[in-house]
């Protein structure tokens, strides 16, 4: 009997006719969590500001059939991100699972950070947010499964970042958010939950992190199961809590690292 694989765990239909919004989802994590989605049937709205990235990512999201619309924009504009709802509820007549994934980082020591530089990525990271779920809480009121909000956070949100001071503070916010937003919109039947990825391979954030700082294989030595995960790791995780099996789980933080968190506490 041969081995099943990661996306096997669960049937193919888990999403379907639940439609699925991705900040950011045109390439890295966000990318892997569409393609993981829309093998399960989502109907999807991907997001980013490069056209090109986009359409890549459509069509390479192609062959599975699903319908996927995407929409260039911003996620710091709110009459953009408010457009973006629109159009999703427009095309596919509500919006079930919101995904906010789009982020920006890059590391530089505090005090050389310029404050454009500072409040670029916290207004993408944690204004970003605030945008998408801001606009999209009466769409996601509505759904007929109970609306879902996953972020994608960090554990160095709680850690603290030196390096990327701006990036940890950001999320710190957003992980905030999440808990709040988990009890307020609990009588709403959304579930708002944080998923925290550890270093996944071939993506841009381990990249211009740790990679082209010749810091690769340091990040690797603090995971304690001694690799990277894989996009389908952090999509999985996420399927998962926007499935009927995530019904009763809100305001959590899903740590999806291979133990980096923990280990990096010990070296
Ligand atoms: P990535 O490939 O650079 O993905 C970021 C995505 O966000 C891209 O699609 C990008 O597209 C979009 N984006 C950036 N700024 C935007 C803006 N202002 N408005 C709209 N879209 C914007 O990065 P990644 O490494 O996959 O990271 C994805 C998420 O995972 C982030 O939240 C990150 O913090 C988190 N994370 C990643 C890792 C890792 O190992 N990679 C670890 C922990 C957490 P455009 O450039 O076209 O806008
Ligand atoms: N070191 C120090 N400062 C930097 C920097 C770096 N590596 N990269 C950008 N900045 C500063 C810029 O100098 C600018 O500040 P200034 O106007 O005072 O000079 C400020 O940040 C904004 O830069 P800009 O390029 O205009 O911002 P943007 O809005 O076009 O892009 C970023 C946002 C900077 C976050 C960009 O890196 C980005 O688009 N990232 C998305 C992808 C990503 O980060 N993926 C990993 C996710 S984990």
């Amino acid at each position: 009997m041969s081995v099943p694989s990661k996306r096997d765990v669960f049937r193919k239909d888990l999403l379907a006719g639940r439609t699925a919004l991705i900040t950011g989802g045109s390439s890295g994590i966000g990318f892997g969590i569409a393609e993981v989605f829309a093998s399960y049937g989502a109907s999807l709205v991907l997001t980013g500001r490069d056209e090109q990235k986009l359409a890549a990512a459509e069509e390479r999201l192609a062959p599975l059939g699903t319908p996927v619309v995407t929409v260039a924009s911003d996620v710091r504009d709110y009459a953009a991100t408010q457009a973006v709802i629109a159009q999703a509820v427009e095309r596919f007549g509500g919006l079930d699972i919101l995904i906010n994934n789009a982020a920006g980082n890059f590391n530089c020591p505090f005090e050389k950070m310029t404050p454009n530089g500072w409040r670029a990525v916290v207004d993408i990271d944690l204004n970003g947010t605030f945008n998408f779920c801001h606009a999209a809480f009466e769409a996601l009121k509505a759904s007929s499964h109970g609306g879902r909000v996953i972020n994608i956070t960090l554990a160095q949100g709680v850690s603290g970042w030196p390096g990327s001071s701006h990036a940890a503070s950001a999320k710190a916010g957003v992980t905030a958010l999440t808990r709040s937003l988990a009890v307020e919109w609990g009588p709403h039947g959304i579930r708002v939950n944080n998923v925290l990825p550890g270093p996944i391979s071939g993506t841009e954030g381990l990249r211009r992190l740790y990679e082209d700082r010749g810091e690769g294989e340091k990040e690797l030595s603090r995971v304690a199961l001694g690799q990277f995960g894989e996009t389908d790791d952090i999509a999985l995780s996420c399927a998962f809590l926007a499935s009927p099996a995530g019904e009763f789980i809100t305001g959590c933080d899903m740590t999806v690292d291979g133990g980096r968190w923990l280990k990096r506490q010990w070296l």
